[in-house]
């Protein structure tokens, strides 16, 4: 039986990258957008290009380069946020302009200071503005789950007449409840005349913990867009995690009676990626991509689902690309067994990335005994991401103990040249770091640390992640090493090196001024 399609509009690079603590650099972004395509999601809403120069950057390289899903470029209801947004997707194979206003009393009276009239009209002439460029244009009523609902209606049926082909209804704040928005989609659906000129889309936050409820809740009601994020990452408690929206989809087709044409076996891998670039962890108990998502603990469970998965298990951790197989490779392991495990991960790089992979894979399995897929995948995410890498660790060196002072020395490669440096400090990492920050030659504004086992056992990869900052801007470093001190290092230099591509770099010659 044909059952009808949601459309899954993924929203992680505008929205989740509102989510405080993150900020991805422009390759990263492009990045994360290709595994949605992989993934397969029907739109990918890449930015705010009017925002700042970077986003409008970012935005213009992914409408360039990623082919398959729609890419969006968010706007407000003003002609120079839908200019910037026009250019920005000038090269989009497919393109979407998404402009929102605020539609509730509260956003009308304190923050936009108008009229209901003025922002009716604001939003009509917004829509056909945007008409002008594209054909598929987006409007969202922001907070519209503490709008008056007629006063609502009255609206969508105005950018619905001005050329909006999807209408967007935001539970901005995370208010609403499940019954209570489900009545509000079926209200638009029955009040609004030309209702059948546009898709309803639900876009919910998760305040209360109820937006992958809320979003099912619309669905229910008529809703076919879904707005979600990867990670459910998203402003204060994020939005609607894909993967779980998708996966109740798949999971309880019996019930919901819809398809997504989401690759699922993408999801475990995307979360993935998504987590080592943003700096944001997920929870072990997560559903779907949580390391608990499948593992069983007690020993009934586990009795139950080595005679019969489905005894506890409602989903195939294969279906969202988790191997069940977890021992892989090791350090007599050929190319092929490699790039083999690789696409079973579904990973499929080009020879010069595999070569390269495969090198530091050789190392790793020098130093650790049994490499697991998780290895693998930490290994995959931290390629250097910052084009040149002013600094690279050369060496380094620590001494501490309970009743001495942590001392560090390091050496920095850099292309004119090695700078050398050691310093004292509370205990082993901050006596590196402060080594660090004496090589580069300046202080370094740390503003967050932290450090975690890929896998168990006591030759585990240690993965660090640092977040520094610079002029209000964040930035995240990420090392992997199975010494951690190492991980640390590679960690804070991976930050700085960002940070100066980004902010200036310091001269050649400043460099070479200290360098040896
Ligand atoms: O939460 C919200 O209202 C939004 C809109 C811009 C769609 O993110
Ligand atoms: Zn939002």
């Amino acid at each position: 039986m044909d059952v009808p399609k949601v459309i899954i509009f993924d929203t992680t690079l505008r929205d989740g990258e509102q989510t405080p603590g993150v900020c991805l650099e422009a390759s990263e972004k492009l990045e994360i957008a290709q595994a949605l395509a992989k993934l397969n999601v029907d739109v990918i809403e890449a930015g705010f290009p009017v925002a700042s120069p970077g986003d409008f950057a970012s935005v213009s390289q992914i409408a360039a380069q990623v082919k398959g899903p729609v890419i969006a470029g968010l706007a407000r209801a003003e002609q120079k946020d839908i200019d910037a947004a026009v250019q920005a997707l000038t090269k989009a194979q497919r393109r979407r302009i998404h402009t929102f206003i605020a539609t509730s009393d509260i956003h009308m009276q304190h923050k936009l200071k108008m009229s209901r009239l003025q922002v009716l009209e604001r939003a009509i002439d917004a829509v056909r503005y945007a008409k002008k460029f594209t054909e598929d244009v987006e409007f969202s009523a922001e907070d519209a789950s503490r709008s008056d609902w007629d006063f609502l209606c009255q609206i969508y049926e105005g950018v619905i007449t001005a050329g909006a082909t999807v209408i967007n209804v935001p539970d901005t704040v995370g208010y609403t409840t499940p019954d209570e928005f489900g009545a509000l989609i079926r209200y638009i659906r029955e009040h609004v005349a030309n209702i059948d000129k546009a898709i309803i889309s639900a876009h919910c936050h998760n305040d209360l913990g109820m937006a992958v409820a809320n979003s099912l809740a619309a669905f229910r009601n008529g809703a076919m867009q879904i707005e979600c994020t990867i990670n459910g990452l998203g402003e204060r408690a994020g939005n609607v995690a894909l993967e779980e929206l998708v996966m109740a989809l798949h999971t309880r087709s019996d019930y919901y009676q819809a398809r997504t044409e989401i690759d699922t076996r993408q999801l475990y891998r995307t979360s993935r990626l998504v987590s080592a670039l943003s700096g944001i962890m997920v929870q072990p108990n997560k559903a779907v991509v949580g390391d608990n998502a499948f593992a069983h603990e007690s020993g009934i469970h586990q009795h139950g689902v080595l005679n019969n998965a489905s005894t506890y298990e409602i989903m195939r951790p294969e279906n969202i690309g988790i191997s069940r197989n977890s021992i892989v490779l090791g350090k007599h392991s050929g190319r092929h067994a490699f790039e083999q495990r690789l696409n079973i991960l579904g990973y499929e790089l080009d020879e010069q990335n595999l070569t390269a992979l495969f090198i530091r894979f050789k190392e790793l399995a020098d130093r650790k005994k049994i490499i697991f897929d998780r290895d693998i995948e930490a290994l995959i995410t931290d390629r250097p991401a910052v084009k040149p890498e002013w600094y690279r660790l050369a060496y380094y060196q620590v001494v501490s103990g309970d009743k001495t002072l942590a001392t560090a020395c390091v050496k920095l490669e850099t292309n004119v040249g090695s700078i050398e440096q050691a310093s004292c400090g509370s205990g082993p990492v901050d006596a590196a770091f402060k080594a660090i920050e004496q090589a580069v030659g300046f202080a370094v504004d740390l503003k967050d640390y932290q450090l975690k086992a890929v896998t168990a056992g006591e030759d585990a990869l240690g993965e660090a992640t640092v977040w520094i900052e610079q002029d209000n801007r964040l930035f995240i470093g990420r090392g992997l090493s199975t010494d951690i001190i190492e991980a640390s290092a590679k960690a804070y230099l991976n930050a700085i090196n960002k940070m100066l591509a980004a902010c200036g770099c310091p001269a050649e010659k400043q460099i070479a001024g200290r360098a040896q």
